[in-house]
């Protein structure tokens, strides 16, 4: 998968962009406040239909716009190697005395479509530094990663993941209603359902998903830790599983346990069991992540975390996520770095963003493509000690 060209206007500190990415390896340098992590997001954006950065989207829209009678951010990418051959997206904005509403449209090929409807088109990973978190941050962030990983190869999912998560909010109110003795106890019934039936798609998915990655997690892993063992298993909030992923068993069981604890979820006012409360356990040489590893152990584990999702997805949809790494190679060691660049090298597109040249290899720097980024424009990027090119020649109709 390729993304042939990426357009921006009006997009972060983008007042207009326009350019061919290269296949292989792109890499952005520039100094701190430039854009870099800008121009991913907008990737991102592409591929996910929303920010990893913000839910407030007026912060999407160039500050200048703002004041514009209708402000907007526009991203287009045409793609390569997939269904699709342009996504595109409007973000709108309009103030209504002092608050600002948003509004996001997106476009396949040109016709309107539904936000959900762009996730697939152009499958991306993320990686950034504060990917550690997948091993020292809460539970939340692991479900984060499967959900945004499973969303982009299944719209069942997507689909699944959106229904249930409706449904909790408004068994959530219900219960806090009930909890004050007022609502009806019977509608419950009809949230249980909704519950089992789209949980047990999320708990099929995500235990199935987690089997097929933990071996391979383990192998990308050893490519840049050698000696080091990495394992996924999948830990669903349910009372008794015996692994099985079969759906129509998930969602007796779920059914069972979200009625069996009413009284319960009526005092705490919120739902106790479900996948909204799944983890995914990661373990380094069979001890839980977190309680031995160093920090250089927990990035690489972090970085085999995305890879080994660069690698499911791929097997999926039977094409390569477009790779970006965010300011990743100033993280690691020598000889993870080149691990990396090994594994890059061999991509079909990636876009890694860096402070400076001097965190890749000259093997790397000379296959990849080369930009700078300086206060949200894109330049040729001059290698040090690389020759000055001279100025094009005059083709002799310029004025005497
Ligand atoms: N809506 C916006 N309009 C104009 N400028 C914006 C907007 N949103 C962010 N910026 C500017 O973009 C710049 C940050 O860009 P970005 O996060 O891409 O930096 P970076 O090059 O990745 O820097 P670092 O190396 O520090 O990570 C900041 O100067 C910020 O003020
Ligand atoms: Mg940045």
């Amino acid at each position: 998968m390729r993304v042939l060209r990426l357009q921006l206007r009006q997009f972060r500190n983008y007042w207009q962009l326009d350019f061919a990415p290269a296949a292989g390896p792109n890499i952005f340098l520039g100094a701190n406040a430039q854009g870099k992590s800008n121009l991913l997001e907008a990737l991102v954006l592409l591929s996910t239909a929303r920010s990893h950065r913000t839910s407030a989207d007026h912060n999407l829209i160039h500050t200048s716009a703002l004041d514009d009678p209708l402000p907007y951010a526009y991203l287009a990418a045409n793609l390569e190697g997939g269904p699709h051959r342009q996504v595109d997206l409007v973000i709108t904005a309009r103030r209504e005395n002092s608050a600002i509403t948003t509004q996001r449209a997106a476009r396949l090929d040109g016709k309107r479509c539904r936000l959900l409807d762009v996730l697939g088109a152009l499958p991306t990973v993320l990686f950034t530094p504060e990917d550690l978190s997948l091993l020292t941050g809460p539970p939340a962030l692991r479900r984060r990663y499967l959900d945004l990983l499973l969303c982009q190869v299944s719209p069942a999912y997507s689909r699944a993941l959106a229904t249930y998560n409706k449904a909790l909010l408004h068994r959530n109110s219900l219960l806090r209603l009930l909890k004050q003795r007022r609502g009806d106890r019977e509608q419950l019934h009809f949230y249980d359902k909704l519950l089992a039936e789209h949980g047990a798609t999320l708990v099929a998915h995500r235990a199935g998903a987690v089997a097929e990655m933990s071996p391979a997690a383990t192998k990308l892993h050893a490519q840049m830790a050698a000696g080091d063992e990495l394992s996924l298993s999948y830990m669903p909030a349910l009372p008794s599983w015996d692994g099985r992923a079969n759906p129509q068993l998930l969602e007796a069981t779920l059914l069972g346990s979200l009625q069996s604890l009413w009284a319960q979820d009526i005092e705490r006012g919120s739902t106790s069991l479900g996948p909204h409360r799944d983890d995914l356990r990661l373990q380094l040489n069979g001890q839980p992540a977190t309680a031995f590893a160093s920090r250089g152990q927990l990035r690489t584990a972090a970085l085999s975390l995305r890879l080994t999702e660069a690698w499911y997805m791929e097997g999926k949809l039977g094409r390569e996520p477009v790779l970006l790494l965010d300011d990743v190679m100033s993280e690691l060691d020598q000889s993870r770095r080149l691990a990396l660049e090994e594994i890059l090298r061999q991509k079909e597109q990636s876009f890694l963003t860096a402070l400076e040249e001097s965190v890749f290899s000259p093997g790397f720097l000379a296959s990849a493509a080369l930009y700078a980024i300086c206060a949200g424009e894109l330049k040729p990027y001059l290698r040090r000690g690389a020759a000055v090119p001279e100025p094009p020649r005059d083709e002799g109709n310029a004025p005497a």
